[in-house]
């Protein structure tokens, strides 16, 4: 009996010094627990640093094909270092009671991003929404704003981006009245165009009621003005668009690059004066070749500079889509890419790829590691 009873406080003292240990490296593909033992829910999101802290903000997914739908919200949790990860709750509850409302439980809200914005003093945060059982097609920006990083966010509404606006590079082409064969929506993915988007002047046709955004992000430059990225015309073309000095809505100042390309996963970063942006291709929840792309001005010329992985699995970028590249305060030249890992038949299970991006010829490069720390 005193043996059993040892035994059972050895196993005890066991997990518990397990639980307590802190965690001191990244474990790309792994369970990644959070204060409470639990696989992070935080997919496809954004880290924000502020004040000494990391708020990492992401979709809340539930188990089972259901979790691809918005149920619940987008998480937000808080960390010192980015290895050991606290839950904060919901920051932005969707609307379990409205089932007009545009964010009602059910609708998709996907890539959520959150900025600070000094002047104001609030945080604003922007995501992808779909309305509710209208599929893909809605392809509108929401925005949510809260005094404080954890939340509630308030929502505040949405939309299609720059509505009544031509990007600063518009073409002669997209100035023409549009086909009346050009239909107002396609299925969205790769291959759906009967033709290249600008002979379609999918810009066109979407000037008067605002642009297409599905996935998107958001970058603060050096001179605190904010930009969405988003993937528009179908999915086809990129947009870079500036906010509003609030970070309330567009500035109506964008610019249009990769027409045709069909990139999607877009994330900016800025190192030494350059932009870049890794993006991942157009197949779905399915891991595909990576981009990479630099300018010298946010508002092009990009150039692309090829699929940044490198080494086994780099096709498929190590099983995994490029959802954020975050610049690690304090220390030199540090960059991580997160990318997720999708698991559409169980969202929640959905793992993070977390990498280091190093540099080879101003070109970003990023290799697979089984374990790493900064
Ligand atoms: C991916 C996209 C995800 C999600 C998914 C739906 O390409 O990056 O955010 O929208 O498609 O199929």
């Amino acid at each position: 009996m005193i043996r059993k009873l040892q035994f059972f406080f050895l196993a005890f003292f066991c997990v518990f010094l397990l639980k307590a240990q802190p965690q001191k490296q990244f474990t790309p593909g792994e369970i990644w627990k959070d204060n409470n033992g639990k696989h992070l829910n935080v997919h496809g999101g954004g880290i924000l640093f502020h004040d000494g802290i990391y708020y990492w903000y992401g979709e809340h997914k539930l188990a089972g094909k259901i979790g691809n739908t918005a149920q619940v919200g987008v998480s937000c949790y808080t960390s010192p270092d980015l290895y050991n990860w606290k839950d904060e709750g919901i920051a932005l509850k969707v609307n379990e009671t409205d089932p007009a409302s545009e964010i009602a439980k059910g609708c998709i809200l996907e890539r959520p991003k959150v900025i600070y914005n000094a002047k104001t003093r609030k945080f604003v945060m922007w995501f992808h929404l779909e309305l509710k059982d209208k599929g893909y097609y809605a392809s509108r920006s929401g925005v949510a704003v809260s005094d404080s990083p954890t939340g509630p966010f308030t929502y505040l509404n949405s939309f299609r981006p720059n509505a009544g606006f031509w990007p600063v590079n518009v073409l002669p082409c997209h100035l023409k009245p549009v086909a009346p064969t050009v239909k107002d929506s396609y299925c969205g993915g790769k291959g759906c165009l009967a033709a290249p988007p600008d002979s379609l002047n999918l810009l066109g046709r979407d000037f008067k009621g605002g642009q297409m955004a599905r996935d998107m992000n958001l970058f603060v430059d050096d001179d605190g003005s904010a930009y969405q990225i988003y993937s528009s015309e179908e999915n086809s073309t990129i947009h870079i668009s500036k906010l509003s000095d609030d970070y309330l809505s567009c500035s109506g100042n964008y610019f249009r690059v990769f027409s045709g390309r069909y990139m999607e996963g877009a994330t900016l970063f800025k190192r030494n004066g350059k932009y870049y942006m890794i993006a991942s291709d157009c197949t779905g929840w399915a891991p595909n070749t990576a981009r990479s792309a630099v300018a010298d001005q946010i508002f092009g010329n990009w150039t692309e500079l090829g699929n940044p992985c490198v080494g086994k699995d780099s096709e498929l970028t190590f099983h995994s889509q490029s959802t954020f590249v975050l610049q690690v305060q304090g220390k030199k030249d540090c960059y991580i890419y997160t990318g997720d890992r999708w698991t559409p038949e169980n969202p929640i299970d959905g793992r993070y790829i977390w990498l280091p991006i190093t540099f080879e010829n101003d070109a970003p490069k990023i290799y697979w590691k089984d374990k790493w720390s900064l």
